[in-house]
């Protein structure tokens, strides 16, 4: 049996952030987060299937046929995928991005989420929107919120079932936009899978969980009411909050540059002056800069002028992922 199938998904970004696993290998999150996915960054994977032929998988990144860890963490996912699912046989994964790899944007969220779904599409068997989230969520912690529609909430469960993600609200809710301000294209040191299980030896991480059920309210709060003074206060803190843990813990995470600093600085002035501006930052030191649609061209040009700004790209939210027909399964 031979089947095929074709997903898609856009890497997405924590408003509220997810550092550190209850459970590594189920990647039960520390705390629940909240989202937005982001168009015009697209993960494309095709995923051919050969039921009951064998277990060697293979996997080609942009044209690229992979080796190394980079197979090896996409055959761990297929194995998970193969038991949960109950079938046998062996993937041929093809994948590319539309964003060149390198410029720091994580991938790993639109990859994992992009390859759940197109796995289960082409292995035939019908998983709902939930069950995806928490397959994707095997893969990478983000993937599960990557799947669903828009603004998503990644609930953090106590069992694999339990966390899930889901929409809460759909792209058109607020326009807003994420003016990236690429400051290092360098390919992260120190990844989030090998950071999550660090989280628990800094002193604040325990501080950090316990109070982010209050800012995942917060932050729900201020984009239900499309409340941009309060999103922006709740997202700056949620990421510093974040960052210092990194930073005290053991080894220490040092993403931030002397020019991801130079740019948070500048956006509180640009917001003391009236931009309805706001920075963000994930494991790396690129600074999203989430802002409304209608100041996002003064972001842009207040950015290039920047020094030490390499590019600024812009994307707003989009919707997740979409799943091309399949061709059909046949012997
Ligand atoms: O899903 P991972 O393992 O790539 O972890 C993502 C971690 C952050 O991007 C730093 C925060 C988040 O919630 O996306």
């Amino acid at each position: 049996m031979i089947g095929r199938a074709r997903a898609q998904a856009h890497p997405n970004l924590a408003l509220v952030k997810y550092w550190g696993n209850r459970d590594d290998s189920l990647r039960l999150p520390a705390n629940a987060s909240v989202s937005i996915n982001l168009d015009g960054l697209l993960t494309t994977t095709e995923v051919e299937w050969h039921g009951e032929d064998g277990t060697t998988d293979s996997l080609h990144l942009n044209g690229a046929l992979q080796s190394g860890e980079a197979l090896a963490r996409v055959v761990r996912h297929l194995n998970a995928l193969r038991e949960r699912l109950h079938v046998r046989g062996r993937a041929v994964v093809h994948s590319e991005n539309n964003f060149p790899t390198g410029t720091g944007i994580a991938s790993s969220a639109s990859a994992f989420a992009a390859l759940t779904s197109a796995f289960c599409a082409a292995v035939g068997v019908a998983v709902d929107e939930r069950t995806q989230t928490t397959l994707a969520r095997l893969g990478s912690g983000s993937a599960a919120r990557s799947i669903p529609s828009g603004f998503v909430e990644w609930h953090a469960g106590d069992t694999h079932e339990e966390s899930f993600a889901e929409s809460i609200a759909a792209p058109d809710h607020w326009d807003l936009v994420d003016v990236i301000a690429i400051v290092s294209t360098q390919h992260k040191a120190v990844g989030s899978s090998v950071g999550h299980p660090s989280a628990q030896t800094s002193p604040f991480q325990a501080a950090r969980v316990q109070t982010a059920p209050a800012r995942l309210v917060e932050c729900i709060g201020a984009l239900m009411t499309r409340d941009f003074a309060a999103l922006a206060e709740v997202v700056e803190r949620d990421s510093t909050l974040m960052h210092a843990v990194m930073m005290t813990s053991r080894p220490p995470l040092f993403y931030w540059l002397p020019p991801t600093l130079a740019i948070m600085a500048a956006v509180r002035e640009w917001r003391a002056d009236g931009l309805r501006v706001c920075t963000t930052l994930d494991a790396g030191a690129n600074v999203h800069c989430v802002c409304v649609s209608a100041d996002a061209e003064e972001v842009r040009n207040r950015l290039a002028v920047q020094s030490g700004v390499v590019a600024v790209r812009s994307a707003p939210i989009g919707g997740a992922t979409h799943v091309q027909p399949l061709t059909t399964i046949s012997d």
